[in-house]
């Protein structure tokens, strides 16, 4: 919980902070994450069951959205600053970051949820 509190925090501050939302300046770096693997996981957790995601062909789920591009999106879900920390705890808990989203919490760990979003930070052509 107070992981989830500092994160609040922190992007609270980013959203008065215009420069922290700039896809520019975002750090996408994720230190020993593994996108390949991180494909592997969201093929088998069923994420594109909401979601076309490039990489998988099968389901493509709408409920979501499409995530072609969404490396180079400013904003996730349009209310929080694309950053890696936000990105994997999004994927993990997003019912934590987003009251009342659609999308459930997802059973995976933390480094799990890194490789998920280093995935996601492929998808830069949108
Ligand atoms: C039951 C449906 C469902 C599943 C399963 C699901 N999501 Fe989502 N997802 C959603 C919905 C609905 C939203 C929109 C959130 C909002 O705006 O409140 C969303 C939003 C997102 C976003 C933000 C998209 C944007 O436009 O910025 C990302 C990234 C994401 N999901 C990734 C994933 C990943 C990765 C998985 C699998 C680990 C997953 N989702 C599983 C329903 C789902």
């Amino acid at each position: 919980m107070r992981t989830i509190g500092a994160l609040l925090l922190t992007t609270g501050l980013c959203a008065a902070v215009t420069a922290c939302t700039d896809k520019a300046n975002a750090p996408r770096s994720l230190a020993q994450a593994d996108a390949a693997e991180g494909l592997r996981l969201i093929e088998r957790h069923g994420c594109a069951a909401c979601h076309a995601i490039p990489g998988v062909r099968w389901p493509q789920g709408r409920t979501g959205g499409d995530l072609t591009g969404v490396a180079s999106r400013p904003m996730i879900a349009g209310r929080l600053p694309n950053q890696p920390g936000v990105m994997t705890a999004l994927v993990r808990d997003a019912p934590a970051l987003l009251p009342g989203t659609g999308m459930p919490p997802m059973p995976l760990t933390e480094a799990e949820a890194r490789d998920v979003a280093a995935y996601l930070y492929t998808l830069d052509d949108d």
